[in-house]
């Protein structure tokens, strides 16, 4: 008999096929209940496989007596209570690597589209306002020379800082651990939270969610930045108090801002939607073809390796050494 998979939304349709194949599919999304019905209509499920905006909470897991494993489809996995999910002996896996470049891609256009106004100068092209060449039209920030700091410098963040390097950004970072030979390879300096706040020219945040970072970025910490400097965030939007960010650009404080994640997905702070110094992007660090097809690739080699008895690859650091079922 075939094993029961959940899968909340459809991604790729080459993995879709590839988990009907072999498992009974149950598509959450198109069952059109919420996910508590459907895990409650489908206890005996094996395998659920949410994404960073579905909450996998302990009574949703706690549903499911036969559960080996929950395969996140993304990098974060804040969305599951996964002490729960390791006290019931279930697999929590994510998606590393395989985004790595597509998010800090999406970083760096952000960091070039507030510092250059790129999504302004469209809009000013649209509305038909480009009379002539002009000194003082959209002046914006040059990268070179302009201090960049990265919080959090795991794989993104690093990959980020190393595009941003060769615009000729200096690298400054504040991370859990001191990165050596990353500071010898290319020249990239460890601040304290502080001193990086208050020196960098443009700001970008590569930090995993956790309750203990909520608002890491609040009122205070804003003010704190440097005057004209800018604000990019593509980690997870729990990491910003995004009322704070909006007031602290209606000010003038900062020069603007880009965005991929918010704090309460899909709203967004409707101040910061105004703001023609803002760019807003709808969560895609990881949309390229290339990454969520690969993502996919890895959420069903996660789950058939838990199929069969092995630890999965990507289970998630926390669950290093849970007992093994
Ligand atoms: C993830 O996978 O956690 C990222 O937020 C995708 O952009």
């Amino acid at each position: 008999m075939k094993k029961k998979v959940i899968l909340t939304k459809k991604f790729g349709k080459n993995e879709v096929e590839i988990l009907k194949e072999k498992y009974e599919l149950i598509i959450a999304e198109d069952v059109g209940k919420d996910l508590l019905s459907i895990v409650k209509d489908n206890r005996d499920a094996a395998a659920l496989i949410p994404f960073l905006s579905d909450n996998v909470t302990e009574e949703i897991i706690g549903e499911l007596n036969d559960l080996k494993i929950i395969a996140n489809y993304a990098v974060g996995y804040n969305n599951i209570d996964f002490s729960c999910a390791e006290r019931s002996g279930i697999f929590v896996t994510n998606t590393p690597d395989i985004l790595t470049d597509a998010t800090a891609d999406l970083a760096l256009a952000l960091v070039l589209g507030v510092s250059r106004r790129i999504i302004e100068s469209d809009r000013y092209m649209r509305a038909g306002n480009f009379k002539g060449w002009g000194a003082n039209l959209l002046l914006g920030m040059e990268l070179k020379g302009r201090v960049l700091g990265i919080i959090g410098l795991g794989k993104i963040g690093l990959a980020t800082a190393v595009r941003a390097k060769a615009f000729g950004m200096k690298i400054v970072y504040y991370s859990r651990t001191i990165k050596s030979d990353e500071e010898k390879k290319f020249g990239f300096v460890y601040k304290n939270l502080e001193e990086l706040i208050r020196t960098s020219d443009i700001i970008s945040l590569h930090l995993p969610y956790s309750p203990d970072v909520h608002h890491m970025f609040n009122r205070e910490t804003f003010s704190e930045m440097k005057k004209g400097s800018i604000f990019i965030n593509v980690a997870r939007g729990g990491l910003m108090d995004e009322s704070a960010l909006a007031e602290v650009l209606a000010s003038g404080h900062l020069s603007g801002a880009g965005l991929d994640v918010f704090e309460n997905e899909p709203e967004v702070n409707q101040s910061l939607t105004k703001m023609e110094n803002v760019i807003m992007t709808p969560h895609t660090g990881s949309a390229t073809h290339n990454a969520r097809s690969g993502m996919g690739h890895m959420v069903i080699s996660n789950i058939e390796q838990a199929f069969s008895g092995k630890i999965p690859d990507n289970l998630i650091p926390e669950l290093k050494n849970m007992v093994k079922y």
